[in-house]
């Protein structure tokens, strides 16, 4: 039993990590971009329309502000962590070195939670856009291919959902580099839409549309927050590229507080103006952002904010996609997950079939999984991430005192243990249904690590030994 507590040297990932090919090419600025292109997204383009009309109302800027609250203290935790341990892998790896095997692979199977389904969820936001915006030119695809089965709709299948899933896969399967440049200029498009919006909308706002303030209570706020969480989804991602920092331990903390603020920001001005320009009652769509500006009339600009979600939206998706292959990668290199996830494509030297192998189920989920049921098992698996996090920052500060940090959580151990508290709040205010999702993929988990990964983990000596027998 001893042996789902057995942990990776932390000395000996540092020196790895210090030998690692890749190239030390990113600042804090690249850094704070790469995190804001990971966060924004979907979560700030649909699911803020959603929530407004079932469960905030127009306080839903005060679930960005709880969420945001949240997420501040576990960054805190991640600045932490990456810059002691800026090693790729990030929580995952995290917790493999502070509390052990079993809690690591628990933690790396519940990230795919957040990962692929991310993938699957964004893809149907990016869909959600799409046809918005090809609508603006008269062109509409028909109800049965464009949108999820089940809820009453007519849909069979998210047909757009599926395929850009499936071009992203292509694409990544091929060895796209992670260009921090061309990551750059999305970004900068992703916030001269939404400054736009807020410029534009701004003259828009009806401070009637704002009352009543709280329908919904202070309880349709918390749950609310609960579920608008999934805009944050990404800045904590700023931590796997811990390996392509010039200086991580000064330029990690810094990319992920200013990511997180920046975020917070924008997501605070854009629900605010968004209700104050539409009863928050009509705002149950999925494209709520350009349907605000139809709805006073600017069609040219919906048209132009709908290209710049899809761009926006269309990184988030590259990202997600990519960090979730990362995770299986790394999981498969320390033996816990078949060895497939980690062979590397001779020629275009990218994990070819487990880029695929993710990027199918994605798409599959994408286009028949309606996207509500997916952001709140998302929040989920990101929320107990967050959670394992702001704990091990407990057990790393208590155990390797020793190792130099380039930031440290203040008021340690109040906040890293209210950010665990406000994390089990928000999951303690998701639904009933995604509990028990959640519960039985955590099961699954179990059950893969005990007749699985046990065995064929790295860190056992009965690999090796049963190797050298077969050798021999
Ligand atoms: N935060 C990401 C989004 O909102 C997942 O799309």
């Amino acid at each position: 039993m001893s042996n789902v507590f057995r942990k990776k040297s932390i000395s000996k990932m540092l020196e790895e990590s210090s030998n690692s090919q890749l190239k030390r090419s990113l600042g804090a600025f690249d850094l704070t971009l790469l995190g804001i292109g990971m966060t924004i997204g979907t979560g700030i383009f649909v699911l803020t329309g959603i929530v407004a009309a079932t469960h905030a109302g127009p306080a839903i800027s005060l679930s960005f502000v709880l969420a945001g609250i949240a997420c501040a203290l576990t960054a805190f935790c991640y600045a932490e962590f990456a810059s002691t341990v800026p090693i790729s892998g990030s929580v995952y790896t995290y917790s493999y070195a502070t509390i052990g095997e079993l809690v690591a692979f628990i933690i790396g199977w519940d990230l795919m939670l957040e990962y692929l389904l991310a993938v699957s969820a964004v893809a149907s936001g990016w869909s959600a856009y799409f046809q918005s915006l090809i609508g603006g030119f008269g062109i509409h695809l028909p109800a049965a291919i464009t949108s999820t089965p089940g809820g009453g709709s007519k849909g069979i299948v998210d047909l757009p959902a599926v395929l850009i899933v499936l071009i992203i896969t292509a694409l990544l399967s091929k060895g796209i580099k992670e260009s921090a440049r061309v990551n750059n200029i999305m970004v900068i498009v992703k916030l001269a839409v939404i400054i736009l919006f807020i410029i534009a909308g701004a003259k828009y706002v009806k401070p009637a549309n704002w009352h009543p303030f709280m329908p919904f209570g202070f309880h349709g706020i918390v749950t609310g927050a609960a579920t608008v969480f999934f805009a944050f989804i990404g800045f904590d991602a700023v931590a796997t590229a811990a390996e392509e920092v010039r200086k991580p331990k000064r330029d990690l903390p810094i990319g992920i507080i200013s990511a997180l603020t920046v975020c917070t920001i924008l997501y605070i001005a854009v629900s605010q103006i968004l209700t104050g320009m539409v009863p928050y009652t009509k705002l149950n769509l999925s494209n709520p952002v350009s349907f605000a500006l139809q709805y006073v009339g600017q069609d040219w600009l919906a048209g132009i904010i709908s290209v710049g979600a899809i761009i926006g939206i269309t990184t988030v998706l590259l990202v997600s996609l990519f960090g979730q292959v990362r995770i299986s990668y790394s999981m498969s290199k320390d033996g816990l997950l078949p060895k497939t996830f980690s062979k590397v494509h001779p020629k275009f030297q990218t994990p070819f079939k487990n880029t695929w192998m993710t990027g199918i189920v994605a798409a599959l989920i994408g286009g028949f999984v309606n996207i509500g049921t997916l952001a709140e098992l998302i929040n989920m698996g990101t929320l107990l991430a967050f959670t394992l996090v702001s704990l091990s920052i407990l057990i790393l500060r208590k155990r390797h005192s020793e190792l130099k940090r380039g930031f440290r959580v203040p008021f340690v151990p109040v906040f890293p243990i209210v950010s665990a508290g406000l994390c089990i709040y928000l999951i303690l205010n998701l639904s009933k249904v995604t509990w028990i999702a959640c519960g039985i993929w955590i099961v699954i988990g179990l059950f893969v690590y005990f007749s699985y990964s046990k065995n064929h983990s790295k860190l056992n000596g009965s690999v090796y030994e049963e190797q050298n027998f077969v050798q021999k």
